[in-house]
């Protein structure tokens, strides 16, 4: 009788060393433009470990790249203690490595982070980067040590997870520039690996950094380079192999996708959200062998030690720190004092352009701020299709209300307008009547970014509602 075997899963810790920064506006404005929390990053990071060890029942760990945020050192270092804590306490942890762990100095790579910086509080000064090449040694104790099989080329590796299971840990190495996914040599090591769990009779789950499915349409057709290269052989041969899960990460989306092929084959590509994001979460996995099945579940924050939130959540407070939560918090200031909106906004809106043409903006997003649900449907021409309540409804609605709901919604999944409730009527019906009018006026710049054979109002759907698997936090996957 093969016993279960369980793992946490967490991804884009995006660790942020202290000694890396101190409080002033280069990096209070650095964190603002992002949308992950930089500065409590290891606050965050201890918060998930403390969680972890507290679980006996789960004794492996996993982390799947950009693991630091800017490939320096010192955050490496600082790290890597975090694993020595969790391997101190008896854990097995396996780590990938992702486009920020490492810098390209010389461009080599075509790495996006020629260096890294200390940020002080007037500007930056450099500091010392780990390169690609090192990466490997440096976590070597840390997956490729436990390998059954290591692949040195990409530092990809596979382990025995427990009775019955294997993990294939690909380090897809890639910025997707002339780069990315596994050569020609990496595909046929990993397609060996598949067959012999296969013979062994294990089952064989894979973990990559770089989504194999995107998230959204129009994340695939704008920026094909940011998912895993070469996904449509990997798609190919998780289908033709049986393997039904790929863990993923990078788009900091939290994500359960299925594709199935022509032959009704498939998989589903688990894309976890950014550890440091508000709402960050890790995945809690359970195979069971005998059953032939994997239990995905995920787990929050509901506090970040040393960290006091007053009266709100860990996800609360941290929201505000970021672009989309920092202009949800700032735009009552729209209404009484424009000045400290546009102050509160620095670093997310571009304030110099805004104040200048304030004429303009002023009135403009005042007006935005005023409108109701119902402006949309009205636009949409879907108003006479709405019942009484519905109307009552939409013309409650703070329109910006929904887009912030909708906006809370983007990285942590399960967006909340299924096409039952107004708001989806009223928006998807906006986004509808733009396409008649970007077609009929002819509109070049939106119409390229549409992907072909789609449209706006397809677009929206995604961040309308869970039009994925049902519900990104939880499946439950038959592997056999
Ligand atoms: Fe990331
Ligand atoms: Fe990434």
């Amino acid at each position: 009788m093969k016993q279960p075997t369980s793992f946490w899963l967490l991804t884009d810790t995006h660790y942020v060393s202290k000694q890396t920064w101190v409080e002033g506006k280069p990096f209070t404005m650095r964190e603002r433009g992002d949308q992950i929390a930089l500065k409590l990053s290891p606050e965050i990071l201890d918060s998930f470990i403390d969680r972890i060890l507290a679980d006996d029942g789960t004794d492996i760990v996993l982390f799947t790249g950009d693991n630091v945020n800017s490939g320096d050192r010192v955050s490496h270092e600082e790290f890597r203690q975090r694993l020595e804590r969790l391997t101190a306490a008896g854990k097995k942890v396996y780590v990938t490595t992702a486009t920020h762990d490492y810098c390209s100095p010389n461009g080599e790579d075509e790495c996006f982070q020629r260096g890294a910086v200390r940020y002080t509080e007037t500007g930056t000064e450099p500091i010392p980067v780990m390169l690609r090449r090192d990466l490997f040694d440096y976590y070597y104790d840390y997956g490729p040590k436990q390998a059954l099989s290591v692949h040195r080329e990409s530092g990809s590796y596979v382990v025995q997870l427990g009775e019955g299971v294997r993990l294939c840990m690909i380090d897809d190495n890639g910025n997707g520039r002339s780069h990315c996914g596994l050569f020609e040599d990496g595909v046929q090591w990993l397609t060996a690996q598949i067959r012999d769990a296969k013979a062994a009779g294990d089952f064989i789950l894979l973990a990559v950094h770089h989504p194999v499915i995107a998230p959204w349409e129009i994340f695939r057709h704008m920026v094909d380079y940011e998912l895993y290269g070469g996904y449509r052989d990997l798609w190919k041969l998780m289908c033709e192999e049986g393997v039904r899960v790929v863990f993923t990460g990078h788009t900091h989306v939290q994500s359960i996708r299925k594709y199935t092929d022509e032959q009704g084959r498939w998989f589903v590509d688990v894309a976890t959200i950014a550890a440091v994001n508000a709402a960050g979460k890790m995945r809690h996995v359970t195979v069971d062998p005998e059953a032939g099945v994997c239990e995905i579940g995920s787990v929050g924050l509901t506090a970040i030690r040393g960290v006091d939130t007053g009266d709100l959540t860990p996800q609360e407070y941290l929201y505000g720190i970021n672009f989309a939560g920092r202009v949800e918090k700032s735009f009552p200031l729209l209404n009484t004092d424009f000045d400290r909106f546009l102050s509160e906004t620095d670093g997310v809106l571009p304030a110099e352009k805004l104040r200048g043409h304030k004429a303009l903006v002023k009135p403009g997003l005042r007006f935005i701020a005023k409108r109701k649900l119902s402006f949309a449907a009205k636009l949409g021409k879907v108003w006479k299709t709405l019942t009484p309540e519905e109307k009552k409804r939409a013309k409650e609605t703070g329109l910006m209300d929904t887009a912030f709901e909708i906006c809370r919604h983007i990285y942590p999944g399960n967006a909340p307008f299924p096409p039952d409730t107004v708001e989806y009527k009223a928006l998807h019906g906006a986004a509808a009547r733009l396409d008649r009018l970007v077609q009929r006026f002819k509109i070049e710049k939106v119409q390229k970014m549409i992907p072909p054979g789609s449209s706006l109002a397809e677009i929206a759907e995604d961040f309308l509602y869970n039009n994925r698997t049902g519900d990104d936090d939880s499946i439950t996957v038959d592997l056999k």
